[in-house]
């Protein structure tokens, strides 16, 4: 269970994240939504412990897997680029497989389209095991059938692992496809929390609303 009291980062006089209470249970899905600068990629790296919070307390597992919202590419291959994840060879070949990158696995990482980039980063991810996954817009750069390859490998590893999913997105399809819970941030504070479904056909503020319909659901 991952659970957040009174938390809050500030940078200068701005309040940038601010949650009196949020608790995760082991498992479950969450899907983090709301406009640029909303405060997802804040919690996030709060939550992978990259940054520190300037206020409040944090208790989440230590073996944590972070996927960031810019991806990178190392030197060297492909399956180099997997394999510096820790991962053994067979693996990172499934990975690719599975993300549709087989094709270019002996090409420079460094040469890939921004899609391909970001599945090869996912790849990397998926090769180690965890308890809590973050996932940074993990389909911002993908085509559908990219963005969907990516929805299913990450529900695949979840359901194998049972691992906790943390995923921030502009996507609705991510959010009503891969989670079982969404919550929308506005100015660094949850506007809504609870089942996609729901929170998108009834939301509960005149904010929420607007959102929701923003993403034309
Ligand atoms: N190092 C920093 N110094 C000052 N302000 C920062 C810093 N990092 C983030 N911020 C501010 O905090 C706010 C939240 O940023 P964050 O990156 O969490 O937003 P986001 O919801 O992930 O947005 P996006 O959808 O664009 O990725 C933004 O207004 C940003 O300008
Ligand atoms: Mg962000």
């Amino acid at each position: 269970m991952i659970e957040i009291k009174n938390l809050k980062k500030f940078y200068g006089e701005r309040t940038v994240l601010d949650i009196p209470e949020l608790i995760i249970n082991d498992g479950e899905m969450l899907a983090l939504a709301g406009a640029n600068g909303s405060g997802k990629t804040t919690l996030l790296k709060i939550l992978g412990g990259i940054i520190k919070a300037s206020e409040g307390s944090l208790s989440v597992s230590e073996n944590i897997l972070y996927m960031p919202q810019n991806s990178y590419a190392f030197r060297g291959d492909l399956i180099k680029n997997i394999l510096v994840g820790g991962a053994d060879r067979s693996k990172a070949l499934e990975l690719l497989e599975k993300l549709e990158l087989s094709h270019l696995a002996d090409k420079k990482a460094k040469s890939l389209s921004g899609g391909e980039l970001q599945r090869l980063s996912l790849c990397r991810v998926l090769s180690k095991k965890c308890d809590v996954l973050l996932l940074d817009e993990p389909t911002s750069a993908c085509d559908a059938k990219g963005a969907e390859l990516v929805i299913k490998a990450i529900k695949e590893y979840q359901s194998e692992s049972g691992c906790t999913v943390i995923m921030s997105t502009h996507s609705p399809m991510l959010a009503l496809n891969a989670s079982d819970r969404l919550i929308i941030l506005n100015g660094g504070r949850i506007e809504s929390d609870g089942s996609p479904e729901e929170t998108l056909a009834n939301p509960e503020t005149q904010w929420a609303k607007s959102f929701a319909a923003g993403w034309k659901i």
